[in-house]
């Protein structure tokens, strides 16, 4: 159930170290989601998809991209011939932000705190599947990796940046994909998807 304003955080610690997802108070987002939603794939895929945080599909369900942005992703997957299975998908930030309009659960952009506090699990999650190249998906993702703020979305499209010993590849938001005013500018947006696993695809093989 939301939080009313002006709880106490006393039981948010930036400084957590938590086991589990679950357990984690590293932010408050915890607060009002229905639960964290981890990556899911393949222990050592060789593609990693990054995107922002569940949506409000992903937060009831539990799993990433299950929602229509994970629809549109599938649909990028197909056109450059990558299976599912072949990539590990997971977000930067780990629980749904949202503020209620009407009766809808409108999504809200995750603050730096909070993506900051999320790179815990971020790098974890890079540990164990080491991927040789990592896509990021939307600003968001591509600032939780790249750990700056030089790297700007719009510049970093059509590159291939490194990260240790993977490579970056930066695309639009599915989510932008569909949500962009003009079809001309959803079109374009969904192609850098399908333009970023093409090119992670020529870089594992
Ligand atoms: N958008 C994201 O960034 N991630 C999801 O899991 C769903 C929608």
């Amino acid at each position: 159930t939301p939080s009313s304003p002006g709880h106490d955080d006393g039981d948010v610690d930036p400084d957590q170290r938590p086991k589990t997802l679950g357990a984690c108070r590293r932010c408050r987002l915890w607060r009002n989601a229905t639960q964290a939603v981890g990556g899911e794939g393949k222990r050592h895929a060789p593609i990693m998809l990054v995107g922002e945080q569940p949506g409000d599909k992903e937060d009831l369900a539990g799993h990433p991209f299950v929602g229509p942005a994970g629809a549109l992703l599938d649909k990028a997957l197909a056109q450059a011939g990558v299976s599912r299975d072949a990539v590990y998908i997971t977000n930067a930030v780990k629980h749904f932000k949202w503020e209620l309009r009407g009766k809808r659960r409108m999504h809200k952009s995750p603050a730096q705190a909070e993506i900051h506090a999320c790179e815990y699990w971020l790098d974890q999650e890079l540990d164990d599947v080491q991927p040789r190249v990592i896509i990021a998906l939307g600003a968001t993702a591509l600032s939780a990796l790249m750990r700056d703020r030089k790297h700007t979305l719009k510049a970093s499209l059509g590159k291939t940046l490194e990260r240790g010993d993977s490579c970056v590849l930066a695309a639009y938001h599915p989510s932008f994909a569909l949500r962009s005013p003009n079809r001309e500018s959803r079109e374009a947006a969904f192609q850098t998807i399908v333009a970023a696993l093409k090119r992670a695809r020529g870089l594992i093989d």
